[in-house]
């Protein structure tokens, strides 16, 4: 039920810390020790890599994963497309580890990965999924929940969250596990309280985001969001949600990539949207906005506070970089929605598309 919110893509960005919660309440003591099945870690502590599936906002969440496996369990992990993964050959490391992010826990294409999974390759896998059940939950060896409650609308917002935030817990308690310093360093039981009062400032705030749709993408044919590393993976998924639902051709786009090549597209008075919340990289991209600017690109700066200059336009409050993309993807979910409502369009119900897709 949506009870007075116009849409459930609303009501779903709006849920986004709650779901924090509750998965602070699911997998952490009050301690901050993650709990989960020590079967399941031990599998997973014997892997030399491990391979992230999913596909659209679920392989996005999946890229997000690869930082936080890396920095807080130290594994070489690689996100894979689904559609892709599914019918190539890849040469896979020994001791493989598979986990597969899907809301539905239906998606056709995991499905086949995971069907290689079991009977090719034998490896050990977790489905993290926010269907209890699912084909995919059933047949993979261990099963985490996302705690998300139902989501409805097409456009995949609360789930990516959720995802993102399980993926950290299981980060940790490998990391933990492996004794590896920077996961014993990290304290994620406070920095997802952080992260649930940063979401709740933002949405508390949307008359601001609104204003920004109205006047940057009510009419625009294109638009890109330009990122570096981890502020990338979120360019990605902003630019999805925005294509989705509001039918503004956008692109993401590794920020230093632009001018090999795709600088070439802007124009006078197109919107470029540029994600700053890692400190390493945060000249480089406000670089790169200088060269887009200076062909008349409407640069719109998405920074979290710690980095931000007086001429940012929307500033987030600023946790652990790790866990920036929970905090910086909802001011781009609220552009995507109110992108869609300026344009006329369904925003729960966007043309082509399925909620679940059980087709390859
Ligand atoms: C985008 C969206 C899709 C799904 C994708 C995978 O907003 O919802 O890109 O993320 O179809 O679906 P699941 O996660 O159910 O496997």
């Amino acid at each position: 039920d949506r009870g007075a919110y116009p849409y459930y893509m609303l009501k779903e960005i709006d849920e986004q810390p709650a779901v924090l919660h509750r998965i602070q309440e699911t997998y952490l003591q009050d301690s901050g020790i993650p709990v989960l099945d020590q079967e399941m870690l031990n599998a997973m502590a014997k892997a030399d890599r491990i391979y992230i599936v999913g596909a659209g906002t679920s392989y996005h969440a999946g890229l997000v994963g690869q930082t936080l496996f890396e920095k807080l369990a130290q594994v070489p992990t690689q996100a894979v497309l689904a559609s892709e993964f599914a019918y190539t050959d890849p040469i896979l490391s020994k001791h493989p580890f598979f986990i597969f992010l899907t809301q539905s826990g239906e998606t056709a294409d995991s499905r086949q990965v995971l069907v290689r999974v079991n009977e090719e390759w034998q490896a050990p896998s977790l489905t993290i999924t926010n269907v209890e059940n699912s084909t995919l939950y059933r047949e993979a060896s261990y099963q985490l929940l996302l705690q998300a409650g139902p989501e409805i609308a097409v456009a995949s917002t609360k789930a990516y969250t959720a995802q993102i935030a399980v993926e950290a817990v299981v980060a940790k308690a490998l990391g933990t596990r492996k004794q590896v310093p920077a996961a014993d360093a990290f304290d994620l039981q406070h920095e997802l309280s952080l992260a649930a009062n940063a979401i709740q400032a933002i949405v508390d705030d949307k008359a601001q985001i609104k204003t920004v749709a109205h006047k940057d993408l009510a009419t625009t044919r294109n638009a890109f969001y330009i990122g570096r590393g981890v502020d990338y993976f979120v360019a990605l998924e902003a630019a999805l949600k925005l294509k989705e639902i509001s039918y503004i051709q956008a692109e993401g786009f590794a920020s230093g990539e632009l001018k090999h090549g795709t600088i070439a597209l802007i124009e006078d008075q197109t919107p470029v949207i540029a994600l700053i919340t890692q400190a390493r990289t945060a000249s480089h991209t406000r670089g790169n906005i200088q060269e887009v600017q200076s062909r008349g690109a409407q640069v719109l700066t998405i920074v979290s506070e710690n980095l931000a200059k007086t001429s940012d336009q929307l500033v987030i409050p600023s946790i652990s970089e790790l866990l920036m993309p929970l905090i910086s993807v909802v001011p781009a979910q609220l552009l995507a929605y109110y992108a869609s409502l300026e344009r006329g369009y369904n925003v729960d119900q966007p043309r082509n598309l399925a909620k679940s897709v059980t087709v390859e």
